[in-house]
């Protein structure tokens, strides 16, 4: 039995389990597996367009019948600085040059965008049974909107202030996110990464803090990590790296081989990939000109430069500027079907809860 019921009576899922949205690298595959498993299956929805959301949205309903988590970015969308672009591209200009690359040539600017009112309506149309909300939440409008939709909202913190804020903003769940998850940090109320505490610390001073369940986030990966997370006050878990090798992800092959060969530290906080704090295993870019710098250029805007070095590079099976991004239990995946591996999650975890209890 799961010590605290509130999530699964929330979203109506087997398990207590929330497939993390993992942008980038996913599609409706994990999803529909994760949700097979009996987890909720999260989409996420940042770096799609409104069209692209709802096939994807609607390829999950139509294989599988489970609540879905649509998932946005809140961040306040700047404005590309000409300036900051060109310093950043002269930077580097020798990876361009080493691997035959024009710097000049126009590239696809970094995809990226806040929650917005076409997004919204989107969700007016699909009426997903959870929405969830990463740098904080869409204006009080469009909340509105979602809430009337009938959509459960969830949302990232990275520190108990983060948590209260959120939950006095209408947030029905809150993620507490510890420094050890893989890819960006959803901190919206601090900048300071050096001040983000690890998920231990954390998890029990945000159940102390907010009446609202709490799901825990960062470094969870087998039985033992979620049963700790029930230990500490939590409701549930959302899982992202764990479920990177899952062959329904879309990790290409040579990020695969680099995460497959990660180690407990090879994982860093960087800014250089995006222009924004995220984990990930520390690739050749990050080393060289990182994993922070000041020169890099506001999120999402780093990471247009990137795009033709990441293509090039990979073609000769390197992941020197793919953003690995993944948490420090990455050593913990496993190669295993997404649903499989959900259901060896939940197993694994009320065995050693039971265990605990006895
Ligand atoms: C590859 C990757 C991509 C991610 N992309 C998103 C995203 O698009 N939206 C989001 O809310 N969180 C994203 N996250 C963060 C997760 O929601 C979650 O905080 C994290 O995976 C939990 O820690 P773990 O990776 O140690 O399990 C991403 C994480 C990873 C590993």
């Amino acid at each position: 039995m799961w010590p605290d019921r509130r999530l699964l009576a929330l979203f109506k899922t087997e398990f207590p389990i929330v497939l993390a949205p993992m942008a980038g690298i996913m599609d409706a595959d994990l999803v529909i597996a994760a949700a097979q498993g009996g987890a909720l299956g999260s989409l996420p929805c940042a770096m799609l367009s409104v069209a692209k959301a709802r096939e994807q949205v609607n390829i999950i309903r139509q294989r599988v019948s489970a609540p879905v988590n649509m998932n946005f970015f809140c961040h306040k969308a700047v404005d590309a600085d000409p300036r900051r672009e060109a310093a950043w591209k002269k930077r580097l200009a020798h990876y361009y040059q080493e691997l035959g690359l024009d710097p000049a040539a126009p590239v696809n600017a970094a995809n990226r965008a806040p929650f917005d009112a076409a997004m919204c309506e989107l969700i007016e149309e699909l009426k997903p049974e959870v929405v969830s909300f990463h740098f904080g939440l869409p204006d009080q409008a469009l909340l509105t909107r979602v809430k009337a939709a009938g959509c459960m909202v969830i949302a990232n913190a990275t520190i108990v202030r983060e948590a209260i804020w959120l939950e006095e903003n209408g947030a029905d769940a809150i993620i507490a996110q510890g420094a050890e998850a893989g890819g960006h940090r959803g901190m919206f109320l601090t900048e300071n990464i050096h001040e983000q505490p690890g998920t231990f610390a954390l998890v029990p001073q945000v159940v102390d803090a907010v009446k609202v369940p709490v799901i825990a986030a960062g470094g969870i990966a087998d039985g033992r990590g979620i049963a700790a997370a029930f230990a500490l006050g939590a409701a549930g878990v959302q899982i992202g790296t764990a479920y990177l090798r899952c062959p329904e992800s879309k990790v290409t092959a040579p990020a695969r081989t680099a995460l497959a060969q990660a180690r407990d530290d090879a994982t860093v906080i960087t800014n250089v990939m995006t222009g924004r704090p995220a984990r990930g295993v520390a690739n050749r870019v990050m080393r060289e000109i990182g994993p922070v710098s000041p020169d890099a250029p506001a999120f999402p805007h780093a990471a247009t430069a990137f795009g033709p070095l990441k293509a090039a590079s990979e073609k000769l099976d390197k992941v020197d500027f793919t953003n690995l991004w993944a948490g420090q239990a990455v050593r913990l995946g496993r190669e295993m079907p997404a649903a499989e591996l959900t259901r060896a999650l939940a197993g694994a975890a009320l065995a050693r809860l039971s265990r605990m209890a006895g």
